[in-house]
């Protein structure tokens, strides 16, 4: 079992990464420091964190910055003598990197490689430089006292036929900008560990959903249109599927692997959870429609489809038995409970939608997105 005392979360303003760090200091029992390094695109909202900033004051920091800046990591490095890196930060959504590529490339891949070398100097004598070397091949002790997590998706494995999952051995096949950035930084992180030894370790997600998700992905932009009575923009035939999986679920998986995972392993993680979007919508009408009083009839009639995303991949599903059988995680929130507990925050957090959909966010929308209402 590892323990780390100060760890240097990225993109812990987002939505995944923020709920990460709410778990490090309320579920998970860390008594140590999170440094949280983020650049506050229009993503990245310090006020997913506003209570936690409050309540752990001497043990979190946030640090406004890039990871592409190298001479600030490296001082983060050493200010801060970070003992673990937990590797959130990324251009995320897919249909941005359709739209402009360019900050997927620069953040997601150059942006890890900043992050990767300043690992390598900084940990210089706290890791065998030989792999061969390196302990951990058991999971039990992994025997290093630093680590590099990275997250990353399963988006890198391409698309699915009706049959069939993504497994950690599945070649790698990326279809979008996005993906190929982030195949791209796995690749980096692989060879990191490959070459130099720095002990890393992988995720690869499906799709996340709960809390502070940004109104541009599915679940959140379809609840947010429901409560203003806007369309609800369904791509090409709605039968997309993707596996869904409660954002505190992907967290434990994580901090599980940082504990125990195998030095140098890959771990897919996902919810064993599929559905085509169009019938996920109809369920999501369903609970908006009994948690607000909304008909449903009057919800159904703003299902309304639009042109289809460009190569948008068909099928997601992720085979994550050696997440199961090798460390014993296990999802715990069921999809139905965590879906009406997302419809709740939402109803309930009138002033942070506000907050976020406000500014840049809403004028790139609004010029990048004719079919969309926002
Ligand atoms: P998000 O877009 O909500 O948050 C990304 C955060 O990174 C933001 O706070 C943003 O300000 C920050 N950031 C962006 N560029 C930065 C830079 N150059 N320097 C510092 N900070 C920067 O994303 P998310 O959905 O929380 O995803 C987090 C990670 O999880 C990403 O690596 C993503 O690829 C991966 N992932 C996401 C999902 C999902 O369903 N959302 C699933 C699997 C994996
Ligand atoms: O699979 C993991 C990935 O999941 C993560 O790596 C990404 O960061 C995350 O954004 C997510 O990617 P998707 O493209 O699957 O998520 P998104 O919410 O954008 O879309 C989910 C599905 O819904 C997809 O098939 C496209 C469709 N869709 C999406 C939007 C925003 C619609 O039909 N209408 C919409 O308005």
């Amino acid at each position: 079992m590892r323990s780390f005392s100060n760890i240097l979360v990225t993109g812990g303003a987002g939505f995944i990464g923020s709920n990460f760090i709410r778990y490090l200091f309320t579920d998970a029992g860390f008594s140590g420091r999170v440094i949280n390094l983020d650049a506050l695109t229009y993503a990245g909202n310090p006020q997913n964190l506003a209570d936690i900033a409050v309540q752990y004051k001497d043990r979190y920091v946030f640090v406004h910055g890039d990871i592409r800046d190298a001479a600030l990591v490296q001082k983060l490095f050493a200010d801060y003598a970070i003992d673990a890196v937990v590797h959130f930060a990324a251009e995320s959504h897919v249909d941005r990197s359709i739209l402009d590529p360019q900050s997927f490339i620069t953040t997601n891949v150059m942006g890890t490689y900043t992050l990767l070398e300043a690992a390598r100097q900084a940990w210089k004598g706290k890791y065998g430089d030989d792999p061969a070397t390196l302990s951990g091949a058991t999971g039990e002790g992994a025997g290093t006292s630093v680590l590099f997590h990275h997250i990353s998706t399963d988006e890198v494995y391409g698309s699915l036929g009706e049959e069939g999952a993504f497994k950690e051995t599945t070649p790698y096949d990326p279809r979008s900008p996005y993906s190929a950035s982030k195949a791209s930084s796995d690749f980096l992180v692989k060879a990191y560990g490959h070459t130099y030894g720095l002990p890393v370790t992988i995720s690869n997600c499906s799709n996340n959903y709960g809390p502070y998700q940004f109104p541009e992905k599915l679940i959140p932009l379809m609840i947010l249109n429901m409560l203003e009575d806007k369309p609800l923009p369904v791509y090409g035939d709605g039968k997309n599927i993707r596996d869904w999986l409660y954002v505190v679920d992907h967290n434990a998986a994580v901090w599980t692997i940082m504990a125990r995972g195998r030095i140098g392993e890959t771990y897919n993680i996902g919810g064993e959870n599929e559905w085509e979007n169009i019938r996920l919508l109809h369920r999501l009408i369903e609970i908006v429609s009994e948690e607000t009083g909304k008909p449903v009839w009057q919800l159904e009639a703003l299902v309304t489809y639009v042109k289809d995303r460009p190569g948008h991949d068909r099928r997601y599903a992720i085979d994550c038995s050696k997440l199961q059988n090798e460390l014993g995680w296990k999802q715990s929130v069921s999809f139905d409970e965590g879906l009406r507990h997302t419809v709740r925050w939402y109803l309930d957090n009138p002033e942070w939608i506000a907050s976020v959909r406000s500014g840049a966010y809403r004028s790139w929308i609004e010029k990048n997105y004719e079919h969309r209402t926002l």
